[in-house]
């Protein structure tokens, strides 16, 4: 298992590419699964994800064509005209909890699919109680037996009206896939209004599916017999966005991140302004410094999109670490996603936990120490306090990081940052 060195307390001064969003492309690529006809996605990250995915698509059938392009993200084609096995086995789900995407697509083209439950997570119990009660207004019949998801609609998915009790990101991309091929009319209402949901959306579009209200909270889907050959480039990730925007401001440096969409982090920018980075649009991005008055304390609420995301939460924890005053952060999406706290405080951060609320008490300076990731974006608010940290931090278990950051050890010494990879002792 590999560990990640940091030597802190140099500013990070640069640019950085962002590249095509994990979120976006995962859903993306098992939309292919809904055509027997090839789908091309531009801009895929290169990410341990990605690769989980391909080999999912895979043993269903879908033949996988990859192009690489240098550091500038890759091309890949999947091709579902040979898929001869409905069948997501636990071995590939449990890895990866978007697995359960290829759930709707499956059913709505071969009228039966069997998913492995994607069992628990490090951030929270996250059922997909909502994901099957869609299917099944939908017209699938779902049997939960040996830890799978059986569904089966032989003579199709037939449209109907689904509201959404809370937002899920996840479920909203299931069903409005699934509904591409259903007989008739679906209405989704209170929609995930995520740009990786839109994403998939115009893709889905690019295929021949007929959906309105893309980037509203209703989705309407007429049903079409089948979709078609289509190339689409995936949108660019307002995650690592933010993540590298924060490692500029919380070294006290400035970068250029270049590719980016501002339109899609209006609510982290907003924060992250009132926190004293100064935010600045250029001809290829946006270039991100922190004001000469230093980190302020601002309170945060995540929320579904247009809110402040989650995925971004413990990464503002470990800015707000740094900050003048205290911070009050609030997570709303997930339980049990306050799983950095206890690895920040061992760096000497001041932060209390009350419930889904963590009070950051800003301190002058965090200090190097040995720590431990425990998920994705946990990882990466340790990456930044470490590059703000006096001394050495090694920090354990970053597979999680390969899973949601292309190449960030390059991307971050590239901007003067003193970080390496090594095998864990
Ligand atoms: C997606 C993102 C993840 C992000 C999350 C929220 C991908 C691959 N992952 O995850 O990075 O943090 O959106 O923005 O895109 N829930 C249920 N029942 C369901 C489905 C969800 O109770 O059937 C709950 C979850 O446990 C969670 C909340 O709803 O508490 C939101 O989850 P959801 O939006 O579905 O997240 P994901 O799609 O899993």
């Amino acid at each position: 298992m590999d560990q990640i060195v940091i030597q802190g307390g140099n500013p990070l001064t640069g640019e950085i590419r962002i590249g095509g969003a994990k979120n976006a492309a995962l859903p993306l690529m098992t939309a292919s699964l809904l055509s027997g006809e090839p789908l091309t996605l531009k801009n895929l990250p290169r990410l341990a994800d990605i690769s989980t995915m391909s080999k999912l698509l895979e043993q269903h059938g879908v033949s996988v064509l990859r192009i690489e392009h240098g550091k500038g993200g890759m091309t890949m084609t999947f091709d579902a005209g040979g898929v001869d096995n409905t069948v997501a086995p636990y071995d590939l789900v449990r890895r990866m909890r978007a697995s359960v995407l290829v759930l709707g697509p499956l059913v709505a083209r071969f009228g039966e699919a069997k998913v492995s439950l994607p069992g628990g997570c490090a951030i929270g119990t996250r059922p997909v109680d909502l994901h099957i009660q869609g299917l099944e207004k939908l017209g699938a019949e779902i049997d939960l037996d040996g830890g799978y998801i059986t569904a089966r609609a032989p003579n199709g998915l037939v449209g109907d009206q689904f509201v959404f009790p809370f937002v899920s990101v996840g479920a909203t991309e299931n069903l409005m896939m699934a509904a591409c091929l259903a007989k008739g009319e679906t209405v989704l209402t209170n929609a995930a209004r995520e740009p990786e949901v839109s994403d998939l959306a115009h893709c889905l579009v690019a295929m021949g599916a007929k959906i309105d209200g893309i980037g509203s909270d209703t989705l309407t889907i007429q049903g079409v017999g089948s979709l078609k050959a289509a190339e689409h480039s995936v949108v660019c990730d307002r995650i690592e966005t933010g993540t590298y925007a924060m490692a500029a401001a919380i070294t006290g440096g400035e970068i250029e991140l270049k590719g980016v969409r501002t339109d899609l982090l209006e609510a982290t920018f907003k924060m992250l302004g009132d926190a004293g980075l100064q935010i600045e649009n250029t001809t290829e991005g946006t270039k991100v410094s922190l004001d000469s008055g230093g980190l302020k304390g601002v309170d945060v609420m995540t929320e579904p999109f247009p809110g402040f995301p989650t995925d971004l939460q413990a990464q503002v924890m470990a800015l707000m670490s740094l900050a003048e005053g205290t911070a009050m952060i609030t997570e709303t999406i997930f339980e049990n996603r306050f799983m950095h706290v206890p690895e920040l405080s061992r760096m000497g951060a001041n932060i209390n936990v009350q419930g889904a609320s963590a009070m950051v008490r800003g301190v002058e300076q965090l200090t190097g120490a040995e720590v431990m990731a425990t998920d994705l974006r946990a990882s990466s608010s340790l990456i930044l306090a470490a590059l703000a940290a006096k001394g050495e931090t090694v920090i354990r278990r970053v597979y999680h990081l390969d899973r949601g950051y292309e190449r960030i050890e390059e991307k971050l010494a590239a901007c003067g940052a003193v970080i390496e990879r090594a095998e864990e002792k």
